[in-house]
């Protein structure tokens, strides 16, 4: 029996009092996450149950159980606390997926601070755009990760702690740094939890558009409602399940399916540390016998390139259930998975900005293999017309994919940007920024993004943020940053640049400005191709035409060019 039932029962008579009351929480309420994920689970008198088994990279392993959890959230929630942080300030967690990534999430929520989670993989420039504009308080870090922070926090007055939690003693600390040895601290059993109520801020998660700054998606405590039953019905997790998300907690699905979802329905999971490779992932699965297991398209693309044979070689009689999000999970995929493990991949569809699942495939209901899916219970989805931004009724007929706002876990602003956050809505709708069809069965087909930015491997990149770093090279003049197509990561980033004159393109100066920006950006938004141009095409106002690019890579037919300027 899955959680869901039917799903056509489901949408008849949805209500989000359904979440509420299996939370046991009434309108008006305190409501923190924090304690929702921990405390709650250990009085319902699961504190000896595992919430956390970890294995490290080379090999090292620990588990805790919910009570361990509760206890080590307390004790950061009363050492951060102790220093003087305080509700609402912007905590920031720049740590490898280490268990103390996990405890400081839910330690900052209980304390009301906003968590601000962000990808250890960063780099010094990314990290400090990130930092100055939640005008952050505090960063929770390790020591591997410090000289970056070292490099950047003069220019970030705001930022008055740097929380390192594996400090050893024969190290010095600088200015505004604190070693904090969570093993060594003595735990804090009871922890006073601010009260938070439903539309205080929670998570602050930054997501890259096409121009500008990367925004800060805001979000609140009440997003539990939706985390905890999509988490439920969608990746359909009972009590004996042992779940592996394998996304990192620097991106939305992270933390609300690898933190708030799972563990505020007291739930296993488990979390492996380490680079991908086809053999650690699938010996993770036996060893800890996965039962539910969500991912992403590119995760499921390399292990398919790794070849069947590979999985012959592993026990993975566990799995129940798969799911994956991020990008496009192609048909073969889906087909790929029934063959070798005996089930679908299931697509799920959502957004930093929705904060929870929206358009699905929900288990017991027939997968499409290539579709994502339908709009989940209490969500109404539909494509919009491009000019008129009215429905669209005929099936197969490519919109704009649009929600109507008010499920719990929508995002509540961009932090800092209301104009921005304003223009996701028009005639009553949020737009996603996606484009679709919906067939006639009511199920949803991606089609791509109705914007510049680019997805590689799941990850969302900004071509603006990359055109800045490369436009600080001395030798450049100009730069257009596209997607191009890549067998395993669907796109990758690759950047035209023109030269200043009297500079002379090649392979060495290509090798020196990749060198360059790879101390600017995260490892995901590096080009992985410069190429040099005369020119890059331009309207008649000067801006550049992406576009044209974009379809030279992908082959595509150019279209209306009349506003071009140098054909
Ligand atoms: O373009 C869509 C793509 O990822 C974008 C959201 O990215 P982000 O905010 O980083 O959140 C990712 C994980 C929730 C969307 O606007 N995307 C997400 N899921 C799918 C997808 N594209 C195709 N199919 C999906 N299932």
């Amino acid at each position: 029996m899955t959680n869901i039932g039917s799903y056509e029962e489901r949408i008849k008579n949805f209500d989000w009092s359904i979440s509420s009351s299996e939370l046991e929480y009434r309108e008006g309420d305190k409501i923190n996450i924090g304690w929702y994920c921990s405390d709650r689970i250990c009085k319902q008198g699961k504190n000896d149950k595992i919430a956390l088994y970890y294995k490290g990279f080379g090999g090292a392993e620990k588990q805790y159980t919910f009570n361990d959890v509760r206890l080590r959230s307390n004790t950061i929630g009363s050492f951060l606390r102790e220093i003087g942080v305080v509700n609402g300030d912007r905590i920031c967690l720049f740590m490898d997926r280490v268990p103390e990534l996990y405890f400081s999430f839910l330690g900052v929520l209980k304390i009301g601070a906003i968590v601000q989670p962000l990808f250890s993989a960063f780099g010094d420039e990314s990290l400090y755009v990130r930092l100055e504009n939640a005008q952050t308080r505090a960063i929770i870090t390790q020591k591997k990760h410090l000289s970056k922070v070292r490099k950047i926090k003069d220019e970030l007055p705001h930022l008055e702690f740097i929380i390192i939690i594996d400090h050893k003693e024969s190290h010095e600390l600088k200015d505004r740094e604190i070693a904090l040895d969570l093993e060594r601290r003595a735990p804090v059993e009871e922890l006073e939890i601010y009260p938070t109520e439903a539309e205080s801020p929670s998570v602050l998660h930054y997501t890259s558009g096409t121009t500008g700054q990367p925004k800060g998606v805001k979000h609140v405590h009440y997003s539990l409602l939706s985390q905890y039953l999509t988490t439920k019905w969608v990746l359909d997790l009972q009590e004996e399940d042992i779940y592996w998300c394998t996304a990192d907690p620097g991106w939305v699905t992270g933390t609300s399916y690898g933190i708030i979802g799972p563990w505020s329905l007291g739930i296993t999971q488990c979390v492996l540390d380490s680079g991908f490779s086809a053999q650690s992932w699938y010996s993770f699965i036996e060893e800890y016998k996965v039962t539910v297991w969500y991912s992403a398209p590119t995760a499921i693309r390399s292990l398919m390139k790794a070849g069947d044979d590979i999985i012959k070689k592993y026990d993975l009689s566990s799995l129940r259930h798969l799911a994956s999000v991020g990008e496009p999970l192609n048909s073969e995929a889906v087909i790929w998975s029934e063959k070798n493990f005996g089930k679908p991949f299931h697509d799920s569809f959502w957004q930093t900005e929705t904060g929870s699942i929206m358009i699905s495939n929900y288990p017991g209901m027939k997968v499409k293999p290539g579709s994502m899916g339908k709009p989940f219970p209490g969500i109404t989805g539909t494509v919009l017309d491009t000019k008129t931004f009215e429905p669209i009724r005929e099936p197969g007929k490519i919109g704009l994919i649009a929600f109507k706002p008010g499920w719990p876990a929508m995002m509540r602003t961009y932090w800092n940007n209301e104009e921005k956050y304003r223009e996701k809505f028009v005639s009553g709708w949020y737009l996603t920024g996606d484009k679709a069809s919906i067939d006639n069965e009511g199920y949803f087909w991606f089609i791509g993004r109705d914007d510049d930015v680019i997805n590689t491997g799941g990850h969302l990149v900004s071509p603006f943020e990359v055109e800045s770093a490369l436009l600080e090279h001395p030798s450049i003049a100009e730069s257009a940053v596209v997607a191009k197509p890549d067998d395993i990561n669907m796109e990758v980033v690759k950047a035209f640049v023109t030269l200043k004159p009297g500079v002379d393109p090649g392979p060495d100066l290509e090798l020196e400005i990749m060198n360059f920006i790879r101390k600017k950006l995260s490892s995901v938004a590096m080009p992985q191709e410069i190429e040099f141009v005369d020119q890059l095409p331009k309207t008649r106002s000067g801006k550049i035409m992406r576009r044209l690019l974009h379809a030279k890579e992908w082959g595509e037919e150019i279209g209306d060019i009349s506003t071009l300027e140098n054909d």
